[in-house]
């Protein structure tokens, strides 16, 4: 059957990564997707630069509007990143023109989601996200498909991979935090702008995004307390040690009598307890509902190879034709695109 045609906005490390995952497992994904999953598009600023993977062959548009507007362009990947500007003109200018949008982009969603879902229902465009949250692990759909039933309690963990990673290392290495950042950078996990991560503000977006669609309805970014971990010291590490906990930022959201209440805020959580085993790069994502009552997931929470998996996860929702709304409420399906509609649809 006839290929969906991705355009692809932004090239960096996760970019990059979903061009290369699409070409390694192309033959899997075609028949799970029901299609080929093809890019024919891609923009990016730079064309010269060395990305480790081939774009030669594709169509090449320095401007990311002139690759939405593209006819040949059925699905929009943005991956620039960053809540105003280009990332958030390409998501709204694809909604508009009715094409489905896959981002990875959290703060665009902490920040405008309410306004991005309404754009999607208005037109029919779905906006599936499920790289934004915790990377490679299936956050979004375990709380969204797979919490469905349930009302949910609580919702949160360790969101950011960057601040776990320096945390873990300064706690057994005794390094110091500009030394383990660096070393955070140069593997890839932080953000262009390190302080979003060591500032709490990048694991303050996945948990307004988390907590929004754990308890069904979109969370004001500025109603979440923030505070990062600048200022844990190697003192703190080894009191934490000598009491038996170890020091990790959590995100938790969780509904009480007086309303929603949301915060991300270094914790000392006790040594055994299973999100103190969450280490590196590893993020965990923790929810509580009245029903199932605990669970864990975890996995790596940055970094091409993750963050592409989810990202192709959604487009293979989308050539499927299967796709809920922001916000958990179900308002649309892309009739045009169910190849290869699952059961419930
Ligand atoms: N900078 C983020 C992190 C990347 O360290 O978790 C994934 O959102």
């Amino acid at each position: 059957s006839s290929p969906l045609r991705l355009g692809i906005a932004g090239l960096g490390t996760v970019g990059a990564g979903v061009i290369r995952l699409l070409r390694a497992n192309a033959d899997l994904l075609s028949a799970r997707a029901g299609r080929p999953l093809e890019v024919v598009a891609v923009s990016a600023r730079d064309r010269t630069r060395d990305r480790g993977v081939d774009v030669s062959a594709l169509r090449w548009y320095e401007n990311a509007a002139d690759l939405v507007s593209d006819p040949d362009v059925d699905v929009v990947v943005e991956l620039i990143g960053g809540a105003e500007g280009t990332a958030r003109a390409v998501v709204e200018a694809a909604l508009k023109a009715g094409k489905p949008v896959v981002t990875a982009n959290k703060a665009l969603l902490a920040l405008h989601g309410s306004t991005l879902a309404q754009l999607s229902a208005a037109n029919n465009a779905p906006l599936l996200f499920e790289a934004a949250v915790a990377g490679g692990i299936p956050a979004i759909k375990t709380v969204r498909e797979g919490l469905a039933a349930d009302r949910l309690l609580r919702v949160g963990g360790i969101l950011n991979g960057t601040c776990n990673y320096i945390l873990t290392v300064m706690r057994e290495t005794g390094k110091d935090f500009a030394t383990v950042l660096k070393d955070a950078q140069d593997l890839g996990y932080a953000e262009a702008d390190p302080s979003t991560d060591v500032d709490g503000l990048d694991a303050a977006h996945k948990l307004t995004i988390l907590a929004g669609l754990a308890f069904g309805q979109p969370v004001a970014f500025d109603s979440v307390h923030v505070e990062g971990i600048r200022r844990i010291g190697a003192i703190d590490q080894t009191f934490a040690r000598a009491l038996g906990y170890r020091i990790k930022l959590l995100g938790l959201a969780s509904m009480t009598d007086a309303g929603l209440q949301a915060r991300v805020t270094p914790c000392l959580v006790p040594q055994n307890a299973p999100l103190a085993q969450v280490d590196g790069v590893f993020n965990a994502v923790v929810a509580e509902g009245e029903f199932v009552g605990r669970i864990m997931i975890e996995g790596r929470g940055a970094g091409a190879g993750p963050t592409a998996s989810a990202v192709t996860a959604d487009l293979v929702d989308i050539a499927r034709g299967h796709t809920i709304a922001v916000w958990g409420v179900q308002t649309n399906t892309q009739p045009a695109l169910r190849a290869c509609p699952l059961s419930s649809g």
